[in-house]
């Protein structure tokens, strides 16, 4: 891989290479824009086939962040950091001794055994291993994981430390609370931390749902639909934000058509939301309905799949939608149908931590994420005026942003 060569085609500003084999830490902490502000972005925990493909990930994400929070007009930049979920034996040095981690699970008002709760104090990793004196209910395998998995956390807590708030990082898939937590006690640039509004999984996966919802009655505004009511509206992945989607579309009286590959979800669609039907997980896409909603994986706009689209309007809250951007975002645009471009429609999670830093409350966010209505109104502009697609007219605004920010 040619890293420069990489940086300089993606505009990166930075990338630090985390490397602490005694405490199983391989990271990579992509810094691609602070012109707007500190780099904001998720840590992410995941195993990755090549060092390559990890790097890869680091830095479309933190590209993808600084986008979103500029066309969110945030004032943040785009960050990310890749922690590699590497098996602990490929880090064990021969002969090297085990990092000597002291316990002390009792105290604090949470006793769950979790690594948050590690504190350094009374017992060593020997004695797990004995299998002593924890009386959690956990075995001692467990115990080690969860102190190795502290140990990895606390270290990379140590390297953002040295960024003095360059880069705030925050949950991003595979990473928990209790993993912020042991960040915390490094550095203060962290969100998501015990006690914060995003450690309540919850209240993020909401406000996405909520900046989703309000883009979609934007959506059908922008082609002469007012209500929502009687709008047949397929829903795909039931999960988190989904779910969230669905009570907000329900109470506003949309007919849900609803999919997950987990079926105990789409049985309490199907019984909580009325009139709702249930579609194959796989031909969803292809449901007779006036907005498509993908809110489970990305890449679901493939050029396959694009021509089997009925609905007029695709908006929804995944990542990562199209897998041919070009293509995939010509044939919609030449078949009719409206695109709200994922990253401006998805940046209620990015807002609510944006404003939960500026120490705003659960009222004043819901408020914020109400915004996405006029941005993605902007973006159907720039559109119209100037015959991009949505796509490219969100690329556009979020461009403009970040040059009028530079010197
Ligand atoms: P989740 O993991 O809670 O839910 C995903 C759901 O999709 C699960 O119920 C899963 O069973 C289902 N699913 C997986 N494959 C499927 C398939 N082929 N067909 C139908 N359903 C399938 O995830 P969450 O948090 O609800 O996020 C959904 C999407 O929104 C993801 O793409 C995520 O990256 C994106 N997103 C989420 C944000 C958040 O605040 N949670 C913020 C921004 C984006």
């Amino acid at each position: 891989m040619q890293l420069w060569h990489e940086m300089e085609r993606e505009g990166m500003e930075e990338l630090i290479f985390c490397h602490d084999p005694r405490r199983g830490l391989k990271a990579v902490i992509a810094i691609h824009s602070t012109a707007l502000g500190p780099a904001l972005g998720g840590c992410r925990y995941w195993t990755y086939a090549s060092e390559e493909e990890a790097v890869r990930d680091a830095i479309k994400l933190a590209k993808g962040m600084t986008y979103k929070s500029a066309v969110s007009g945030l004032p943040y930049g785009g960050g990310k950091a890749v922690v590699w979920d590497v098996p602990a034996e490929l880090f064990t040095h021969p002969g090297e001794a085990r990092p000597n981690i002291h316990l002390a699970f009792g105290k604090g008002k949470q006793n769950t055994g979790h690594p948050a709760n590690i504190i350094k104090d009374k017992e060593t990793l020997d004695g797990l291993d004995k299998g002593s004196g924890m009386g959690m209910g956990m075995s001692s395998t467990n115990n080690l994981q969860a102190c190795r998995r502290a140990e990895t956390f606390r270290s990379l807590g140590r390297y953002l430390a040295r960024l003095n708030g360059r880069y705030v990082t925050g949950l991003d898939l595979g990473t928990t609370v209790a993993d912020m937590d042991q960040i915390r006690l490094e550095t203060v640039h962290v969100t998501d931390t015990t006690g914060s509004l995003g450690a309540q999984d919850d209240f993020t996966a909401e406000m996405t749902a909520y900046g989703v919802y309000t883009g979609i009655v934007t959506s059908l505004r922008h082609q002469g639909i007012d209500a929502l009511q009687g709008i047949s509206i397929a829903v795909q992945g039931l999960g988190k934000v989904g779910y969230a989607l669905c009570r907000y579309l329900h109470a506003a009286g949309a007919r849900l058509i609803v999919a997950d590959v987990v079926p105990e979800r789409v049985q309490r669609a199907l019984v909580q939301f009325s009139g709702a039907i249930s579609a194959d997980p796989a031909h969803i896409h292809a449901a007779d309905c006036k907005v498509f909603a993908p809110c489970a994986l990305g890449c679901v706009l493939t050029p396959a799949t694009v021509e089997e689209l009925r609905c007029s309007i695709v908006a929804g809250a995944a990542n990562n939608q199209l897998s041919h951007r070009e293509l995939v975002v010509r044939r919609m645009q030449a078949r009719g149908i409206l695109y709200a471009p994922d990253y401006v429609l998805n940046a209620g999670g990015i807002i609510s931590t944006a404003y939960e830093l500026e120490g705003a409350g659960p009222d004043l966010i819901r408020q914020k994420v109400a915004g996405i209505a006029g941005t993605l109104s902007k973006v159907y502009t720039i559109a119209e005026q100037t015959a991009l697609s949505t796509a490219d007219a969100a690329d556009q605004l979020a461009e403009a942003v970040l040059q009028s920010a530079k010197p």
